[in-house]
């Protein structure tokens, strides 16, 4: 087994979490100073491991271990140094300095590896300002299309600018920036941001797939009135009809029956107008997001969605507007990264599971160019996205090493 140095490991996710907007620990959203600052960090922290630091296209930073054999397709482990606005320490940071710190370990153990071993932080895996997440690795892909490019921030900055700020070069991102083939294989460690290993006892989760994930943003067009001196029964109050979809959205979640595939639905962003305290709502901009295993029950989600609000806005004067603003399908994880996870486990005389992931990642977009794996370690009450996002030193050194043991397996059993 590669031996890791937890107090370095934890050492390092400690030291990244000092890049926070210190009004909102913790926060370090991409393209801002603090990401800035951290990806400076880390930069240093590749060389003094070793690792050949470079940045691609697609703004993500890489750091690079040569392999004994004569081919140049990688195995690559990593994550995101970005997070979201008052999140957590650990979302995409352990993955990111798990895979530097296997990349370290393996070097100094002296243990070679015929693949290159890459380790790398993927640009805005979180949401974007921009309204799009994932940003690095679908690059990598070629999915980011012109017009993905042209999008702008709330200050106005083009993506493809944005991209450029942080040492990319938007103008090379037309195709693929990795081609089929050009990647080994691709594992990801994570925080589960679930509950499910802590119902099963299980102390390392097996990444069988990952949601599809669907966004819309939604408005609701009503008239905006004086509060005081407009009657009830002539208001067209779109604030109303927000509250009516959005509760629409969790009962047809909740309702669904057990046995039917996984499917999360969310509001989880709104903004109104006029906005005044005075004045009756006269539109409402919502974003929504389904996430599930199954294509198609989102699509049914959605139709019985749209059918019960229209129902329900028709009557208030009330339009509904839908614009779809990005969507993933669910991914399948490769069964030989799993079984060998499932492996590496077992040496390390840990407990593991399989179960999908409910959280969106990189992956996803690696897994159009490469077989992917992900390994889950749990993290405090499943909770994530929050600043009270947590998990244990020991899990996560644990995971740091089953991740280390997997890369070395798998270069053992891949071709060059
Ligand atoms: O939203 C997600 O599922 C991921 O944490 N970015
Ligand atoms: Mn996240
Ligand atoms: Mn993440």
């Amino acid at each position: 087994m590669v031996a890791i140095n937890a107090d370095r490991l934890w050492g390092r996710i400690e030291a990244l979490s000092r890049f926070t907007d210190p009004a909102a620990p913790w926060t370090r959203r991409s393209f801002d100073h603090q990401f800035s600052c951290g990806r400076a960090w880390l930069e240093q922290e590749f060389q003094s491991a070793g690792l050949t630091v470079s940045m691609d296209a697609g703004g993500n930073l890489l750091g690079r271990l040569p392999g004994t054999g004569s081919g140049a397709c990688p195995l690559v482990s990593g994550s995101h140094s970005d997070t979201v606005p008052s999140g957590g320490r650990f979302d995409g940071a352990l993955g990111l300095l798990a895979a530097l710190e296997a990349a370290q370990s393996i070097q100094e153990q002296k243990i070679s590896l015929s693949h290159p071993l890459e380790v790398v932080d993927f640009l805005a895996e979180e949401p974007s300002e921009f309204g799009l997440s994932c940003i690095g690795s679908r690059s990598w892909a070629g999915l980011l299309t012109a017009s993905d490019l042209e999008r702008r921030s709330p200050s106005h900055l083009t993506l493809a600018a944005a991209i450029d700020s942080v040492g990319g070069s938007a103008e090379r991102l037309v195709s693929p920036l990795r081609g089929h083939g050009s990647v080994a294989a691709y594992v990801e460690l994570h925080i589960e941001q679930g509950l499910v290993l802590a119902a099963r006892n299980a102390q390392i989760g097996v990444v069988s797939s990952i949601v599809g994930i669907r966004r819309f943003e939604v408005t609701i067009e009503g008239r905006a009135d004086h509060a005081g001196t407009t009657p009830m029964a002539l208001r067209r109050d779109a604030l109303v009809g927000a509250a009516h979809f959005i509760r629409a959205v969790d009962d047809l979640a909740r309702a669904r029956p057990g046995d039917h595939p996984y499917l999360v639905a969310t509001v989880g962003k709104l903004s109104l107008l006029p906005n005044a305290i005075n004045a009756v709502p006269g539109s409402v901009s919502m974003i929504l997001e389904i996430r599930s295993t199954d294509p198609e029950a989102m699509t049914h989600f959605e139709g019985a969605l749209w059918k019960q609000t229209e129902g329900e806005l028709k009557p208030r004067g009330l339009r509904l507007v839908i614009s779809p603003l990005s969507q993933t399908l669910p991914t399948i994880c490769s069964p030989h990264i799993q079984d060998t996870i499932e492996q590496a486990a077992a040496a390390a005389g840990t407990r593991s599971t399989r179960l999908p992931s409910g959280a969106g990642h990189d992956a996803v977009f690696v897994a159009r160019l490469a077989p992917v794996g992900m390994i889950f370690v749990p993290c405090k009450e499943g909770r994530s996205h929050v600043p009270e996002e947590w998990a244990e030193p020991p899990d996560c050194a644990k995971g740091a090493q089953i991740l280390a043991e997997t890369l070395v397996l798998l270069d053992q059993t891949l071709p060059v």
